[in-house]
């Protein structure tokens, strides 16, 4: 058994792009196990863009970590000692590991750990990826919120991403003529090439705005948005009557004080319905999602990619790496 935990904990709150300077690595003693308690070893942290909404103090759909406090993080665990009724060793458990080498399940956790099945073909990390949160948020976002009709189209930001990649390939399994807008020659390729997209759009290429214009000739029904700022704007400028805006994320402004809001002239000029959602509202509905996300990964309708960093001490890198795009799919650091 171990007895030491190497743990991140938030030391400053950054201004502009996260850095190891905002964290402390410390060594702290492992606790002795109590009757309900389990140890586990944390293999996968996951990597998510609202970790440095987090790291704020603005307000949020979660409190901040507060200054002294373990980072938080979602992250895939295995069990290697349990005094808890419900995990035995070996078990692979999901949940709110935080930055830090092992967590304690049965310790007063707000949100219970849930048990990984383990199925022939589908990696772990795939539990962070299509069938994890950001997945799980594209489904929604799509099918619920977007409800695309066949043939209409939808432009998705940031969809090279964890969430865009995704949300696009829904997209296409629906019938939608997708268009995505990524940061990058080897991004717009995959997007078109692997995923089937119909256009992709390097918006860090000139010219990108009339590139975007040319791929939606019969306007755009649904902007599935990640980003905000020029983008956002760019993609409502474009809209058709009664189109549908999916704001998800607003990316671009994460690391400023004022998130970066679009103008919102648009959406009532076009009756645009435009809905903010957290994934969190669908956790009763969290199983239908994977039932259906697996079912097209398992068809080959769905491809899931993943960036991978090595070690606990280049989190606060691969957090930073969110932001300027370092990532083609579901960023994970694997400990
Ligand atoms: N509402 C919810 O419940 C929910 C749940 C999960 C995620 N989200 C949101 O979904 C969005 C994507 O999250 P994710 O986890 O899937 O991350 P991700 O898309 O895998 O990674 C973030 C990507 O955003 C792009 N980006 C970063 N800064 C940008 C900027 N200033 N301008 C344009 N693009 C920028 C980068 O790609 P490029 O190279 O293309 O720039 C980067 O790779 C985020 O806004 C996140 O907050 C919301």
């Amino acid at each position: 058994m171990p007895d030491t935990n190497r743990q991140l904990l938030l030391k400053s709150r950054p201004t502009g792009l996260v850095s190891r300077d905002n964290f402390d690595a410390v060594a702290s003693p492992l606790p002795e196990l109590r009757d309900g308690q389990a140890l586990a070893r944390i293999r996968f942290l996951s990597v998510d863009p609202t970790m440095r909404i987090w790291m704020s103090d603005r307000e949020g759909y979660l409190p901040p970590v507060a200054l002294g406090e373990v980072m938080r993080a979602l992250g895939i665990a295995e069990v290697i000692s349990s005094k808890h009724p419900e995990f035995k060793t070996g078990d692979l458990v999901f949940g709110m590991t935080g930055f830090q080498e092992y967590v304690l399940l049965g310790a007063g956790e707000k949100v219970p750990f849930r048990k990984l099945p383990a199925i022939p073909g589908v990696p772990l990390t795939a539990f962070l990826g299509v069938l994890g949160i950001t997945g799980i948020t594209a489904y929604f976002g799509i099918t619920d919120i977007a409800r695309p009709q066949p043939g209409e189209t939808l432009v998705v930001s940031a969809a090279a991403g964890a969430t865009g990649s995704i949300a696009g390939q829904i997209g296409k399994i629906l019938g939608c003529r997708v268009v995505g807008i990524a940061g990058g020659e080897e991004k717009c390729a995959w997007l078109t090439d692997e995923l089937h997209f119909d256009a992709a759009i390097n918006y860090k290429q000139s010219g990108w705005k009339e590139k975007l214009a040319a791929a939606c000739p019969q306007g755009i029904d649904i902007n599935y948005e990640n980003v905000g700022g020029d983008i956002m704007n760019t993609v409502l400028s474009r809209m058709n009557l009664h189109g549908r805006v999916v704001l998800c994320g607003l990316i671009s402004g994460y690391n400023q004080e004022d998130p970066a809001l679009a103008s919102f002239a648009t959406v009532l000029i076009k009756r645009l319905r435009v809905q903010g959602f957290i994934v969190l509202d669908y956790a009763p509905r969290y199983g239908e999602a994977v039932a259906q996300l697996g079912q097209w990964l398992a068809a080959g309708k769905l491809k899931d990619r993943h960036t991978v960093v090595e070690g606990l001490d280049r989190a606060p890198d691969a957090l930073a790496m969110l932001f300027t795009g370092q990532n083609i799919g579901k960023l994970i650091v694997r400990l």
